[in-house]
């Protein structure tokens, strides 16, 4: 399967004709790319003003778990299923930190996106690097997220090791090497086989992210052997991120 690269543009750019201008010349840029799977994460009221392409998808940032109903402020996976997305990211450390998003909801979100048939990114990370005290985290976040999800939608579901230490926003200077990625890894792979079975666990599509750009992208993929990356802020500038893209080719 191709790698995944997925922006997520977070709370950014702040206008349409922005956020035209970045989509488009993105699009533009990696024309023709075959080597990788592109989707944009752009704010929600953008995603109708974007156009797609085959070698430029939309994803989105979140949404809610109930399928419609009095939900002031919500967005339903039917809703987002209806725009033609195929990815949501569920459970992004900053949805935990800034809006209080913790494992319970997390959960009622991934069962509500494969209910309808969508790709949840499940993002999981530690805000320490201290190796014991981030796969405790890692292990109450993954039991928590995963509860009551049964093993052909465990296969559904690709797990991003998103270390919070290392996200371009939080990390002051400190940055994961693909051997930390590594290691982050092959623990969410250890923890799943433990809570569901080994044969499972290897189909379950791994990405990396946290301070991904152009100069790192391949030693995730290729040394972590990762099956894509999340990327934030070196998406928001087109011709960074294309050369991020075309470093796959
Ligand atoms: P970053 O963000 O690439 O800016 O570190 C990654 C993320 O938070 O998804």
């Amino acid at each position: 399967m191709k790698p995944l690269i997925l922006a997520n543009w977070k709370m950014n750019p702040t206008s349409l004709a922005e956020a035209k201008r970045l989509f488009n010349s993105v699009k533009a840029g990696i024309k023709g790319v075959k080597a990788a799977e592109v989707v944009v994460c752009p704010p929600f009221c953008y995603l109708l003003g974007l156009s797609p392409s085959s070698n430029l998808k939309l994803g989105a940032q979140n949404c809610f778990w109930e399928e419609k109903g009095a939900f002031t402020g919500e967005i339903s996976p039917l809703m987002l299923k209806g725009l033609g997305l195929q990815y949501v990211l569920i459970g992004h450390s900053e949805r935990r930190r800034n809006v209080g998003e913790i494992d319970e909801m997390v959960n009622k979100k991934l069962k509500a996106v494969l209910a309808v048939g969508l790709k949840p990114i499940l993002c999981i990370g530690s805000k320490t690097r201290e190796f014991k005290k981030e796969t405790k985290d890692m292990k109450a976040q993954l039991e928590g997220a995963l509860f009551g999800i049964s093993k052909p939608d465990l296969k559904k579901i690709l797990v991003t090791y998103e270390p919070v230490w290392a996200i371009s926003t939080t990390r002051g200077g400190v940055v994961a090497t693909p051997a930390d990625a590594k290691r982050g890894a092959n623990f969410i792979k250890i923890t799943l086989a433990k809570l569901f079975d080994k044969a499972t666990a290897n189909k379950v599509r791994l990405l990396y992210g946290g301070s991904v750009d152009s100069t790192n992208i391949q030693g995730f993929i290729e040394k972590s052997q990762m099956d894509g990356v999340l990327v934030g802020g070196a998406s928001l500038k087109s011709g960074e991120f294309i050369k991020l893209v075309k470093t796959l080719i």
